[in-house]
């Protein structure tokens, strides 16, 4: 069985698509399988792993698997998977932003992304599956978390963060009496922390009581993350002098060590 996480927070651009390529890419360096599925119709993932054509073909798509009227049934997921560099990849689809209309009304919708993982035989081929979500409460959100089951939450360290975080520990709530499901927490990541300055110590605080300490992770903001992904890699795939920018080598290592930290962290705690 593998473990999965999903990288979920209904706002937007607080770092899941980052946050789930650089996990990905940590639990790879440090030797495990790891397959990662994009649930995002946007495709941030997807394209930023440079696969931008599958982005846009019209047929094998999530939206064949998991549509009551798709074409594909759950157990054929893994014929969706493409090689990327360091992961593996289901990648998303312009397509699956009619897949997520169906999901409201298909019977099982929320719970197909659950089923497919479980009847595909890719729970055996993986270690480690890593899934990066929508920003919103819709069902490929909400499908994602309950077929993971540990959510890995994402912020960004300002004033509404602890509200964004309230609204979906509510929604996560409803699901786990809905479904009858058990979802636990993988950890808090604060991104783009700014490197002159300290998070404000009273959000901070909320932050370690509400997870733990050893469930809150920092994340500095390094334009050396976005030069990776221009590179489309993760951190660790990702090359400063290749790349023409052999100033990233320092931020490099730190980001790595970073995201080192969360990877051990899943190995310890899932
Ligand atoms: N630690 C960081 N340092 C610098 N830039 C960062 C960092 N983390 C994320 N970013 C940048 O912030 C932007 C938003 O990140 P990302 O796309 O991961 O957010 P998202 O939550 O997936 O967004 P969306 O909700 O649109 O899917 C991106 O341009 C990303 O490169
Ligand atoms: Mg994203």
């Amino acid at each position: 069985m593998s473990k999965r996480v999903a990288v979920g927070m209904q706002k937007g651009g607080v770092g899941k698509t980052t946050t789930s390529i650089n996990v990905a890419g940590a639990l790879a360096e440090r030797g495990h399988d790891v397959l990662a599925i994009d649930a995002d119709p946007q495709g941030g993932m997807t394209l930023k792993l440079g696969h931008r054509e599958r982005y846009r073909e019209a047929e094998g798509t999530l939206f064949d698997v998991l549509a009551d009227v798709g074409d594909l049934s759950y157990g054929e997921l893994g014929e969706l998977v493409v090689d990327s560099n360091e992961f593996d990849l289901v990648p998303a689809s312009l397509k699956n932003f009619v897949l997520e209309k169906h999901l409201h009304t298909d019977r099982r919708g929320t719970e197909s992304l659950s089923l497919a993982l479980d009847e595909s035989a890719l729970d055996e081929e993986y270690d480690y599956i890593i899934i990066d979500t929508p920003p919103n409460l819709g069902p490929l959100a909400d499908g994602s978390i309950l077929a993971a089951g540990t959510v890995l939450f994402p912020t960004r360290v300002n004033v509404i963060a602890r509200d964004s975080l309230e609204i979906l520990f509510d929604e996560i709530d409803t699901l786990e009496a809905e479904f009858d499901r058990n979802v636990t927490t993988a950890g808090a990541v604060l991104n783009e922390v700014p490197a002159q300055g300290n998070i404000a110590e009273e959000l901070e605080k909320w932050f370690v009581e509400t997870f733990g300490e050893e469930f809150v992770f920092e994340i500095p903001d390094r334009d050396a993350i976005e030069h990776a992904i221009e590179y489309r890699t993760s951190v660790y795939a990702y090359g400063p002098d290749d790349a023409g920018y052999p100033w990233d080598a320092d931020p490099i290592a730190d980001l790595r060590d970073q995201y080192n930290q969360i990877a051990v962290h899943l190995e310890e705690t899932l």
